[in-house]
């Protein structure tokens, strides 16, 4: 791919003295008192900052946090919680900026971070005067943002558009090379886990990938809806009813191919959602008109875990039960456990995904672990992400 890279330009000495403009992707998952409770990506986003740094450049960098209503600060919404702990991991104090678009006050060596970017009225519909104005504010533009690199926002892509020079921080590079060579001649069987509440949201992944793995776990709701296409009960399970003929699409499309999606044989019920709610093992089979599956069954997490273990290479996307609730985690621990003692590559994305990992403290076991979520989805359905395409436009200038 012929993208600017930030590395090359710092060995050009094009960045010393110069003001810096860095798109990370800050949006971490935060509890209800706004305490950050997983910050792989932060900590993936300060190589940028570092660089950006001992180069000497003024560094401005900004994220989303969420999904704010632009123009309508709400505390919640606020960076300063990852301010704070990018204070904490660089060991310097990191000021927040608000009200930044018109103007930026910094100077060669110093960091601020500028407030969530979705705050801005135009963000969301990459608006071309507030893409300009934070242009304006910068020498250099660096996308860092591999988990916001499927959206063209003004801060993602307006600003790339316009900015004087516009260019790929490492992560945004190491991501798309890791995923396109983990890829690119995947080491067989290659089995996909693709778990989430909907097929809606992942249907196009879910046909994409019926075309290219051997194996395709589903998990979640996404799962429950191909129970149902099965043509077995589900109760009072989330599903989509309206899917299952997509569903039964993807079965067919697997099945054509000598491919499988393993419905599962047993499943774990209660009949309210709370983490203290009796949870009961059952076939799959026999789930009952007021039950509610929350996690597959001992069985199936067995027969899955036998098949991740002879894979080539795997790829993960989502927990397969709600792994929050102690109950009903034992389906997703298996499936976590396996693919860490699978010899087969294995590459993992998506915020549920990193907890679950983080859970089960198996981050050295797993190959690869993206920060995208959405964007980690669309690259292996093989889509052109926004980010990439702006780049390479502005390379071949
Ligand atoms: C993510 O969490 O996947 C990214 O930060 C993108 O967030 P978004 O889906 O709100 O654009």
């Amino acid at each position: 791919m012929n993208i600017l890279r930030f590395q090359d330009l710092i060995a050009q000495g094009r960045v010393t003295g110069r003001r810096v403009f860095i798109r990370a992707d800050l949006n971490v998952p935060q509890d209800d008192t706004g305490r950050i409770t997983e910050d792989t990506r932060i900590r993936a986003s300060l190589p940028c900052i570092r660089m950006a740094l001992d180069a000497g450049a003024a560094v401005m960098v900004t994220s989303h946090l969420g999904r704010p209503t632009e123009g309508a600060f709400k505390p919640e919404d606020s960076l300063a919680p990852v301010a704070q702990r990018i204070g904490e991991l660089l060991g310097r104090e990191v000021p927040l900026r608000s009200g930044w678009v018109d103007g930026v006050d910094v100077a060669p060596g110093q960091l601020v971070l500028l407030e969530n970017c979705r705050l801005n009225k135009g963000e969301k519909k990459n608006d071309e005067g507030l893409a300009r104005k934070m242009a304006a504010l910068c020498d250099v533009f660096v996308h860092d943002a591999f988990g916001t690199a499927h959206r063209a926002e003004a801060s993602t892509y307006g600003i790339a558009r316009f900015a004087k020079v516009a260019c790929a921080g490492p992560l945004l590079s190491a991501e798309i090379d890791a995923i396109t060579k983990a890829l690119r001649a995947p080491k067989r069987p290659l089995v996909a886990i693709v778990a989430g509440s909907k097929v809606s949201t992942k249907l196009t992944i879910l046909q994409s990938l019926a075309e290219k793995v051997d194996g395709l776990i589903v998990g979640g709701g996404i799962a429950n809806t191909f129970m149902l296409a099965a043509g077995l009960p589900i109760g009072k399970s989330l599903a989509e009813p309206d899917l299952v003929e997509q569903a039964l699409s993807v079965m067919r499309a697997m099945k054509a191919r000598g491919a499988d999606v393993p419905i599962p044989l047993d499943v774990v019920v209660a009949r309210e959602f709370k983490a203290d709610a009796p949870a009961s093992v059952k076939a799959a089979s026999d789930v009952a008109a007021e039950d509610l599956i929350l996690d597959i069954g001992p069985k199936t997490a067995a027969q899955l875990a036998d098949k991740l273990k002879a894979a080539g290479t795997i790829v993960w996307n989502g927990p397969v039960g709600v792994f929050e609730f102690d109950a009903f985690a034992k389906g997703t621990e298996t499936i976590a456990r396996a693919i860490a003692a699978s010899p087969g590559f294995s590459i993992a994305g998506g915020g549920d995904t990193l907890a679950a990992i983080a859970k089960y403290g198996i981050e050295k076991d797993i190959g690869y672990i993206s920060t995208g979520g959405g964007a980690f989805l669309e690259v292996l359905e093989g889509k052109t992400l926004p980010a990439f395409e702006i780049l390479e436009k502005r390379a071949n200038e």
